[in-house]
């Protein structure tokens, strides 16, 4: 009889693409995806630590399977990804949720196709959670899900350290994969016919870093901009401290590289960013801001914010919000920080209350919200590459570099997908409509 399995991911882009792993080793057990988790044999959750609140939900719906646990007693509940990593959960999920058969954390996740073949031939519960990281493994099978846009791993872990931030906690130090293996991943996808390759690493821009030898981010990118075929490569995210001229330099030059550049701020204020340990300040960022905005073409600036972060007084968050005014995002993803176990920040004294959190959040999200309303606006006229996808009745639906939706007004034949100039003439609630130029 044919066997389901249901992937909840929580999280990142990398999250993403590491469900699409699992996806891969459950295909070739034989598994087929179901999108109702009461139909499963396998439940997975994928999981997020990154704040208290992803937490908390995973938690919670891992608590929601108790039931299903007890309808079907052969159901495989799994749990792995960076919360299983944490220190302590493998624990909490022993004792707290024991109908979980199988609990592994981020260093392992190649090795799920070994567990679940384990646990089908014994039925004993497994709990492996490895304390460091290994050699990459290159050999994981791999299910894509995304459409037109598959995702590339080019490095895991990171080295920075954030005071507020768990993840180097839970992914390990930096690790890059070999140029070779990149590109070859990468000319397969082209050939396989993906459009978008989107490059992933907590901080692509130390690609390369630990070879020691001068392979750099830059490097990669030429590389992969030189390949045949129609397709743009993307990436995220990149980290001010680390961005450098000849990366921006390479993004304005090069046409198959996108020019979308998630540059994440997190604070606007010297004294909030030197507490983050960020290791820049804000005069280096703007300076990198302004090169962008001269160099590239067409580029689209995306970033994070952290308000609330200990010490973050009325003055800190002011000099944040101006930031976004000067930067003018097209993008600005705001979170109220979030305590983590084990962090430099989580210690530090003068914790800014809940309530203040919220209204820094909300009025940076009523700014961005308002920047990107005129932004839209003033694409209006403007011509820009975008890539159509799909046809509906009489018109098509294309996606800008940047990822905004188009609604491209054509009735003519056109084999999808594919790239084409249009030009945007106006927009109709909330959404860009366009017509074909070329
Ligand atoms: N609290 C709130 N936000 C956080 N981020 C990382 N750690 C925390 C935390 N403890 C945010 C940062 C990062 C994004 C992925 O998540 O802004 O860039
Ligand atoms: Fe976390 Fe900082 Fe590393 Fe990003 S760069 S993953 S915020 S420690």
């Amino acid at each position: 009889m044919q066997k389901f399995y249901y992937i909840k991911t929580y999280g990142c882009q990398m999250n993403v693409h590491e469900s699409e792993k699992l996806a891969g080793m459950l295909k070739s057990l034989n598994y087929e995806e179901t999108n109702n988790m009461e139909n499963a044999d396998v439940i997975v959750f994928n999981t997020c630590c990154i704040r208290d609140a992803a937490e908390q939900k995973v938690l919670g719906n891992i608590g929601a399977t108790k039931k299903l646990k007890k309808l079907n007693p052969n159901l495989i509940i799994a749990v792995c990804g960076c919360m299983a990593q944490e220190d302590g959960r493998k624990d909490l999920i022993k004792e707290k949720y024991p109908y979980v058969s199988i609990v592994f954390g981020t260093h392992n996740l190649h090795k799920f196709k070994d567990y679940l073949i384990e646990y089908n031939q014994k039925k004993q519960k497994i709990y492996n959670i490895w304390e460091k990281e290994e050699e990459i493994n290159e050999n994981v099978e791999m299910y894509r899900t995304s459409n037109n846009n598959a995702w590339v791993n080019i490095m895991y872990g990171c080295n920075n350290f954030c005071t507020y931030c768990i993840v180097p906690y839970v992914r390990g130090r930096e690790r890059s994969r070999a140029m070779d293996d990149i590109v070859n991943e990468v000319k397969g996808l082209i050939k396989d016919g993906y459009k978008y390759i989107t490059l992933l690493g907590q901080n692509v821009n130390s690609y390369g870093n630990d070879f020691k030898d001068g392979t750099n981010f830059a490097k990669l990118l030429k590389t992969l901009a030189s390949l045949e075929g129609d397709f743009r490569i993307k990436f995220m995210t990149s980290h001010p401290k680390d961005l450098t001229e000849e990366v921006i330099n390479t993004i304005a030059t090069e046409k198959k590289i996108s020019k979308v550049i998630h540059l994440p701020v997190q604070s606007g204020s010297n004294k909030i960013l030197k507490l983050m340990n960020r290791n820049y300040t804000v005069e280096h960022y703007k300076d990198l801001i302004n090169l962008i905005k001269q160099r590239v073409p067409n580029y689209f600036i995306s970033t994070d914010i952290i308000v609330g972060f200990p010490n973050e007084t009325e003055k800190d968050f002011n000099e944040t919000y101006n930031l976004v005014k000067e930067v003018n995002y097209g993008g600005v993803f705001a979170f109220m920080y979030s305590p983590r176990t084990g962090t430099i920040a989580e210690k530090m004294e003068n914790q800014v209350p809940q309530e203040i959190k919220n209204q820094r959040v909300n009025k940076l999200l009523a700014l961005s919200k308002s920047i990107i309303k005129k932004q839209n606006e003033q694409l209006v006229g403007k011509v820009l590459e975008a890539l159509v996808e799909k046809r509906n009745d009489n018109y098509y639906e294309a996606t800008l570099d940047c990822g905004k939706n188009v609604i491209l007004n054509y009735d003519g034949e056109l084999s999808l997908p594919t790239f084409k100039n249009v030009k945007i003439t106006g927009i109709n609630k909330n959404k860009l409509v366009a017509c074909l130029c070329d």
